[in-house]
């Protein structure tokens, strides 16, 4: 823990190291200067646990200039600014729960203006979160983490101003389940912004799930390196540059009519084959890694997410869907 009052949250004094404490019902132990609750549903999710505790300590793989700006500006696109957006807040700085934290990566870049209007909370199921505290605590002093999975986080309902939870909720066994557990802790007025993935057209879809069932089960450098002519295929399809004109929507395949990159028209409706021309190779080979080796990760349909929203007792303030992925902000209505 970096800052004293994670204890408040708790509701009681951390532990000393090698020491344990139990909150609703989950035994957290303070290992490495964290309080981690190690226990997983599955081995699914163990699995999703442990593939993306290789990527992210791939550290060259995600940190670029070029991938930083890209994805900072697709963050800032999509939430725009939540500290604004969550209005009156007595005064008091924001509590933050990034549910799913991973290296830190999404929340340096959209909070980075925001840091001191904020107390910053990152939980992650795997030791990314070790990376997340490294990356955070440099910005901010008025940070805490937590290794635990979502799904049964040791703090009490409306706890936190703001949660997020980007790119993480369709990795757990149950994207549903997902959103009930981590809503439970918007306090009344609070925002609630989570981006998971949106179902693709019918042959995607196939290949998303067959390419997982050959790499999902293997270790994580194996799984790096079996992806890795996929990813020099997407790169020699971008190379290519080649526009092709779609005559008539393919209803069949799900793929509309007009004008499409070639490189596109394979990634969106064939096999996910990641390309930019100013991201390396193994940058594209991570971005892929991340897609196919999870066990979980599970796609969504607009309705699905809204409905589990509002079964949540959220009101959708916005609902943008992209090809890839659907981000929402909620709110939970005030008292
Ligand atoms: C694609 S990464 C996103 C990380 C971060 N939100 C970002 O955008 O930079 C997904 C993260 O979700 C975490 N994760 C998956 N299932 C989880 C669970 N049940 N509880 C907590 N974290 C989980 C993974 O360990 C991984 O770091």
């Amino acid at each position: 823990m970096t800052s004293t009052w994670i204890d408040t949250l708790l509701g009681g004094p951390l532990p000393a190291e090698g020491g344990t404490l139990l909150r609703r019902e989950r035994t957290l132990r303070m290992s490495a200067g964290l309080l981690r609750d190690l226990a997983v549903t599955d081995v699914g999710q163990a699995q999703t646990r442990d593939a993306f505790a290789f990527k992210w300590s791939r550290r060259d793989t995600y940190q670029s200039e070029a991938m930083r700006t890209a994805i900072g500006a697709w963050l800032a696109e999509r939430y725009g600014d939540l500290i604004a957006k969550l209005g009156d807040n007595g005064g008091r700085p924001a509590l933050v729960l990034d549910a799913g934290c991973g290296a830190g990566n999404a929340a340096s870049l959209l909070f980075a203006p925001r840091w001191r209007d904020m107390r910053y909370v990152g939980v992650d199921i795997s030791t990314a979160v070790d990376i997340a505290r490294e990356t955070i605590a440099a910005a901010t002093s008025e940070c805490a983490f937590l290794q635990a999975d979502l799904m049964a986080l040791p703090f009490e309902d409306g706890l936190f101003d703001i949660v997020i939870s980007e790119g993480v909720l369709h990795h757990t066994p149950s994207t549903r389940d997902a959103i009930l557990a981590t809503a439970r802790l918007v306090r009344p007025g609070g925002l609630y912004a989570i981006y998971v993935y949106a179902k693709k057209s019918p042959v995607r879809e196939f290949t998303d799930d067959y390419i997982r069932g050959l790499v999902s089960g293997l270790d994580g450098q194996a799984a790096w390196d079996r992806l890795m002519p996929l990813t020099k295929l997407g790169q020699a399809l971008g190379e290519l540059d080649i526009q092709i004109d779609v005559p008539e929507d393919v209803e069949v395949l799900g793929i509309p009519r007009g004008k499409i990159n070639l490189q596109r028209l394979f990634y969106w409706h064939v096999c996910k084959a990641f390309y930019r021309p100013d991201l390396t190779l193994d940058e594209m080979n991570h971005i892929n890694f991340d897609w196919f080796t999870p066990t979980y990760s599970h796609r969504q349909t607009p309705d699905e997410v809204r409905s589990w929203c509002e079964a949540a007792g959220l009101v959708i303030e916005t609902l943008r869907k992209e090809e890839a992925g659907i981000t929402v902000v909620a709110r939970r209505p005030a008292g």
